[in-house]
């Protein structure tokens, strides 16, 4: 089969588009052909090898898994002995982020469990841009957030993959939002549902005096002590963007402490691999309350531009790749 393969960390120009063996199904697996993937920051992250300490999970000194890309739709091709719930034929969609990535390739098997029916509305791009960045923005807004309905919740960096996902769902949990995006994106914002929006090339959300139940941050680049004053006193400040090691290691250290002597929650979103969530999403899709938004597709071979592209951290909502 034909794959993006990489053998050692660097830049997108590593990237090989080459003829690898195409896998099968282990008992507890599904062999997928893969109709489309997409991007995630998290792809460039574990190509360049970056920050560091992740690679004490991928590899030290070269990659475990050769072939990136954990989000994936496609068509169940077959099925390993223990597998109960598809068969050959159904429509799929999953996250390989637990399981070792290897969506940009023409086949690939993954765990039962990470895995699930491709919802009957999206088509199988739309699936694709779903998984990674849906499910960090469902752990932001209903786990770490706790948004409940009427709350006023602010998502700074409403126009990327995670944001165009965290202002559909915050509204399906019946929040206000403010989207905060540039000047390019505002009418996005607002068409996803945003109540308000506010442009940061011309407004510093932290400088205005609004506070919000909750603040869920995608870009990282504010300290916790300047989210903490657009907090309301009982407030909950979500950072999922990673802008730089120090700031993550900042809001490690911070976020318990500013926690632990006020009312106020302050820390790093940390998700967990939980399956019941590709049903939950599902459900969102299904009922139109969530609309994946795609900004640019690209073919498999061109996977190298789709993660350059990524990388300039201006794409407006997902990247996808039509395989
Ligand atoms: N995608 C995932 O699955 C995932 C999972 C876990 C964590 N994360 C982390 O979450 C962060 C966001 O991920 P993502 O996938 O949403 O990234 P993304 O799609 O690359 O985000 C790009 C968006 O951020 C906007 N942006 C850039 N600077 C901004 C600023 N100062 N204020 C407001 N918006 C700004 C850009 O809009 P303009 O170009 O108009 O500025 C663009 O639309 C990343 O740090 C990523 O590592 C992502």
């Amino acid at each position: 089969m034909k794959a993006i393969v990489y053998e050692k960390y660097g830049p997108p120009d590593v990237l090989q588009f080459k003829e690898v063996k195409k896998p099968n199904p282990k008992a507890d697996e599904v062999l997928v052909k893969v109709q489309a993937a997409s991007v995630n920051p998290g792809d460039w992250h574990a190509l360049r090898g970056t920050p560091f300490l992740q690679r004490l999970e991928t590899g030290l000194l070269k990659p475990k898994d050769k072939i990136l890309g954990a989000d994936v739709a496609g068509m169940v091709e077959a099925v390993g002995s223990n597998v109960k719930g598809f068969q050959p034929g159904d429509e799929v969609y999953g996250d390989l982020y637990w399981c070792g990535f290897g969506a940009f390739a023409e086949y690939v098997t993954i765990p039962e469990k990470s895995v699930a029916q491709k919802p009957a509305n999206l088509t199988f791009e739309q699936a694709a841009a779903v998984p990674q960045a849906a499910f960090t923005a469902l752990h932001a807004i209903r786990d770490a957030g706790q948004v409940k309905t009427g709350q006023k919740v602010l998502i700074n960096g409403a126009s990327g993959g995670v944001g165009t996902f965290a202002v559909q769902i915050a509204k399906a949990y019946g929040a206000e939002v403010t989207g905060v995006c540039s000047t390019r994106n505002l009418d996005l914002v607002r068409s996803i549902g945003s109540d308000q929006v506010i442009d940061y090339t011309q407004e510093d959300f932290t400088q205005n005096g609004q506070q919000y139940d909750v603040i869920i941050d995608m870009v990282a680049n504010y300290s916790l002590s300047v989210l903490k004053r657009s907090l309301k006193p009982n407030g909950i400040c979500v950072v999922v963007g990673f802008s730089s090691l120090l700031h993550m290691i900042k809001v490690n250290i911070q976020g318990p402490r500013i926690s632990k002597s006020g009312s106020q929650t302050l820390g790093m979103l940390n998700p967990k691999e939980d399956e019941s969530d590709l049903a939950v999403l599902k459900e969102l899709l299904e009922s139109g309350n969530v609309v994946p938004v795609i900004d640019r597709q690209y073919s498999l071979s061109e996977v190298p531009e789709a993660i350059r592209y990524l990388e300039e951290g201006h794409a407006r909502a997902k990247v996808v790749i039509i395989v």
